[in-house]
């Protein structure tokens, strides 16, 4: 087993903290919402790991695909000697990268990022394990905040997998890219997950799973309101929704009220009323096209070195380097 730290990033008053923030600005805005990252607590993490063995949820075996042919080029590549994960969750598709990086003699260190505790230190164990010549530097923490410093040494390589990239609305995807070009030095490397455009009813069946482990995903985030801030959300009153925006081409997850109701969130202060149907917008997921993918690294100042899809043209893997 090789060495293995975790820096945590922020402690439980400040989650509480920050949720609560959240919580009140987005269930007072019209229509209302939440951050999709308040769907990660252990159990969320666990039923995320669920979907991704979904039939219906491709995403996760497109890039498994792309990863298993590439990884030894994209280690070649870079010469990565450190390899970040942002949002790493369980890290299964990059111990394609940790195997490959061994192999070629030049990867020293793994540094996965996670807002999920339980995530991220089974899965910074499971790698230590596993690698036993790669030191593992977990980091509890958000990646839309805390990325002013990155451990390890040059050249690195960040890679942002499985579409979480499409989590981010355009706006926070140009500060998140801009945050994640200025902590890394001239030469270093991005390698980034895109979900493509693709046939409406692909996407909403990978969105709403006929076993109905997408729904109790969505639910979550309404338990993680009640656990935290004390609210009596019943999420067995929302009906998960999976709605494809054409014109923004992303999917947007939904709790949508069964009945009218209202909602005490002592520790927030407030109190939520819905109209029947009424809905909570808990996610997006925009899905990409080749050029928009380039034209958004180019603006924050990467430049696309490689560019691969699928054999079924689903999702896309690209390595972008930082330009001088
Ligand atoms: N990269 C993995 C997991 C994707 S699920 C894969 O490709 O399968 C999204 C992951 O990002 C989860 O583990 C979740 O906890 C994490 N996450 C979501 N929002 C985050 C944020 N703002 N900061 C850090 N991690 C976040
Ligand atoms: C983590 N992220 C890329 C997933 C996605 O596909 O947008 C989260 C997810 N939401 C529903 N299913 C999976």
């Amino acid at each position: 087993m090789s060495e293995v730290s975790i820096d945590i990033h922020r402690d439980g008053t400040e989650v509480t903290e920050s949720l609560r923030r959240d919580v009140r600005e987005g269930l007072s805005a019209r229509p209302k919402w939440l951050p999709s990252k308040w769907f990660y607590d252990a159990t969320g993490s666990e039923l995320f790991d669920r979907i991704t063995t979904l039939p219906e949820y491709y995403p996760t075996r497109a890039e498994r695909e792309i990863l298993a042919r590439r990884a030894t080029e994209i280690t070649a590549t870079s010469g990565m000697r450190t390899l970040v994960e942002l949002g790493s969750g369980s890290s299964e598709k990059t111990r394609l990268l940790l195997a490959a990086g061994t192999a070629h003699g030049t990867l020293r260190e793994f540094v996965p990022l996670d807002v999920s505790s339980s995530a991220l230190s089974a899965s910074a164990r499971a790698v230590a394990a596993e690698y036993p010549r790669v030191a593992v530097h977990g980091v509890v923490g958000d990646f839309t905040a805390h990325l002013e410093t990155l451990p390890g040494s040059a050249p690195r390589l960040v890679a942002f997998l499985g579409g979480t990239i499409g989590n981010l609305v355009p706006a926070e995807r140009a500060k998140f890219l801009a945050s994640v070009r200025a902590v890394l030095g001239s030469g270093e490397w991005l390698l980034l997950g895109t979900d493509l455009v693709k046939d409406t009813d692909t996407l909403l069946h990978a969105y709403d799973d006929s076993r109905g482990v997408t729904a109790e995903f969505n639910r979550n985030v309404l338990r993680v309101v009640n656990t935290h801030l004390g609210a009596d959300f019943d999420p067995s009153a929302f009906d998960h929704v999976a709605h494809w925006d054409d014109c923004r081409e992303w999917i947007e997850m939904r709790l949508a009220a069964r009945r009218p109701m209202t909602v005490s969130i002592p520790d927030a202060d407030l109190t939520v009323r819905f109209e029947r149907g009424e809905y909570v917008r808990t996610e997006i997921s925009a899905k990409f096209r080749p050029e928009g993918v380039r034209a958004e690294l180019a603006d924050a100042g990467f430049a696309v070195r490689r560019w691969w899809t699928d054999r079924k043209g689903r999702f896309g893997v690209c390595l972008a380097q930082v330009r001088d």
